[in-house]
């Protein structure tokens, strides 16, 4: 029972993986024209056998002498344009789906909501993209072509024993049974090997990614021997697996043999002891134990198909896996051109899946348009968080957060991302130039000029201008060929230019000197001017200009009030600021 509802799951995961392929009707037809050619060209080749012998070497028919050799160049031709002809079609028509399964699954990963990053290693989800979707390539194109053309020849070859002689060939069909059980067998074994294969592969990737994306810290800890150990642990499983799916591979091609081989012993028994009522021509039983022979090799590809079949299938269902976990929610439909920018957090409580209490804990806050309000609070105190909840990165568990009004699960969520600018606390950068980066989201949109502005503004231009290409330098891989400092400006620069009526800043000048603090503060402050701003900072010396300051603690409001106020209060901002003062 168990054996057939992974059965079917395995069908299902094939019949959705031909789903890709169903457009390309014509292809396929052309393909099938090709193998059904192929099959036929197959048992012609054994057919002629019996011709050759019977009327070239036993009678010698002079005609039979002279077209048999032809026949023989003609049917290796006809085979081998049906077999470019099929072998060129299924590799367009595989080739096409994987592109197309390809490019769904990385539009899938675009619109995932964030929970499902935090819970996914970047090197799994690298490794199903690539190595995974391969595998799938494999089995659509050399899978269909062996079993539907290896599948046609042994009919084909099939038919023409049973023309030749029923009785021998029932004979035959007799041990197909056992070979087919053999083969249901072996296909369990292959595809739970093939799936730790992929799993272990995922796990290489994700060793070598972290490796290589952390290589500094690896160094100066010497973590050379640790990564090492690691790796070879990920390294040896995958090996074991691989060897395993190996061992099943070769060890179950000569047992099929075996028994195909004592079929072949039985027919050379029964032709040449005298058990059959007619005797045997020696035409008839050279092709006949020819169409054994070439039935043997499809046959034995038959058998093997199992490997890529389940390996395919194993490969689909981790791609299908996450093309059905639902993609983020993409919000209701009231209209939000411009926001005005008043926000409202109604007791808001969130946790993170993982996390064991509440970060936020029914935390209410209203934030007028236009105000700046500054969070300080301990490291984990649910800043990041907080601000995360506004463009929608996680939805809260309970209560609501509000924009002008209304629950931001309202509006389109294109819409409400529109309305904000974000600079968050780890700057992300792309392998592109500084320009497009700064452009990030509104390339075709912002002009240069206005790009220009958003640089000089953040104080972008001081350095890039003396870089050979200005604006054109090219960043690096995550921008590594930029000082923290500098990678953070763009993002300023970045969000400038967006030009949104909710401007959150997560740390966004913390890796600035004071002097080019400064410079960018005063930039910075001319941009809050009309909009909302959620300035989130450790330095208090950056926030003591904001509206209102908020103090948070495990996820609630300690305290909340303008500078001078919470100063008089004497409490946990006062002392914070004590600490800071004096450290100064
Ligand atoms: N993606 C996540 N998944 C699970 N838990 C998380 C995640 N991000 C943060 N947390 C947890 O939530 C809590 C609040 O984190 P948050 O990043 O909001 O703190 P923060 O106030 O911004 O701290 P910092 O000042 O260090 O940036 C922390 O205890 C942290 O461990
Ligand atoms: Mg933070």
């Amino acid at each position: 029972m168990q054996q057939n509802t992974r059965d079917s799951g395995g069908w299902a995961v094939y019949r959705r993986l031909f789903s890709y392929a169903a457009g390309h009707w014509p292809m396929f037809v052309l393909a099938g024209i090709g193998m059904v050619v192929y099959a036929l060209s197959e048992a012609a080749f054994a057919a002629l056998m019996k011709p050759l012998l019977d009327g070239g070497f036993v009678e010698h028919d002079a005609t039979v002498i002279r077209w048999v050799p032809w026949a023989i160049v003609a049917i290796f031709m006809i085979r081998g344009l049906a077999g470019f002809a099929s072998g060129y079609c299924l590799g367009w028509i595989g080739r096409q789906a994987i592109k197309n399964l390809r490019q769904q699954l990385f539009v899938h990963y675009l619109n995932m909501p964030t929970a499902f990053y935090d819970q996914s290693a970047a090197g799994v989800l690298l490794s199903k993209i690539t190595f995974n979707i391969e595998q799938i390539a494999n089995s659509t194109t050399d899978v269909v072509k062996t079993a539907v053309q290896d599948t046609l020849t042994i009919l084909a070859l099939l038919g023409l024993m049973f023309y030749y002689n029923p009785f021998l060939t029932l004979f035959m069909v007799v041990i197909a049974p056992v070979i087919a059980g053999l083969m249901r067998y072996l296909s369990h074994k292959f595809r739970s090997y093939s799936s730790r294969i992929q799993n272990s592969m995922g796990e290489v990737t994700r060793i070598a990614d972290e490796t290589v994306d952390g290589h500094r810290v690896v160094k100066v800890f010497n973590g050379q021997q640790y990564e090492c150990d690691r790796f070879e642990v990920a390294n040896e499983y995958n090996r074991r697996m691989n060897m395993k799916l190996i061992a099943a591979r070769t060890g179950s091609m000569p047992v099929i043999q075996l028994v195909a081989a004592s079929g072949i012993a039985g027919v050379v028994y029964i032709s040449i002891s005298g058990i059959l009522s007619e005797p045997i021509e020696v035409g008839t039983f050279v092709s006949f134990l020819g169409a054994i022979l070439l039935l043997m090799s499809p046959l034995k590809r038959l058998t093997n198909i199992n490997a890529p079949l389940q390996q395919g299938i194993a490969a689909g269902q981790s791609i299908f896996e996450v093309l059905d976990q639902p993609v983020e929610d993409c919000g209701g439909d009231v209209p939000l051109e411009k926001a005005r920018g008043e926000l409202e957090f109604v007791e808001v409580t969130f946790r993170y899946p993982s996390s064991q209490e509440n970060v936020l804990d029914r935390l209410s806050l209203t934030i007028g348009a236009g105000e700046t309000l500054a969070i300080v609070g301990r490291s984990g105190s649910g800043k990041s968080t907080l601000v995360s909840l506004l463009p929608r990165f996680y939805d809260p568990d309970q209560g609501s957060v509000r924009l002008d009004g209304c629950d931001i699960r309202e509006y389109a969520l294109s819409d409400l991302r529109a309305q904000i600018s974000l600079v968050s606390q780890e700057v992300v950068l792309f392998n592109d130039t500084i320009a497009n980066n700064i452009a990030y989201g509104a390339l075709g949109v912002a002009g240069d000029e206005q790009i220009r502005e958003a640089a000089s503004s953040a104080h972008v231009l001081e350095f890039a201008e003396e870089m050979p290409a200005g604006l054109d330098t090219m960043v690096g891989d995550k921008g590594v060929l930029l000082s923290g400092g500098q990678r953070q400006r763009i993002a300023i620069a970045r969000a400038l230019l967006r030009n949104a009526p909710v401007l959150l800043l997560d740390e966004a000048t913390s890796a600035l000197d004071t002097e080019s603090e400064r410079k960018i503060q005063q930039a910075l402050d001319g941009l809050m001017q009309n909009r909302t701003t959620l300035v989130i900072a450790h330095r208090l010396s950056t926030v003591e200009n904001a509206d209102r300051i908020l103090v948070l603690d495990k996820g609630r409001i300690v305290e909340i009030g303008s500078h001078r106020e919470l100063l008089a209060r004497e409490g946990h901002y006062a002392a914070l600021y004590q600490m800071q003062f004096h450290e100064v």
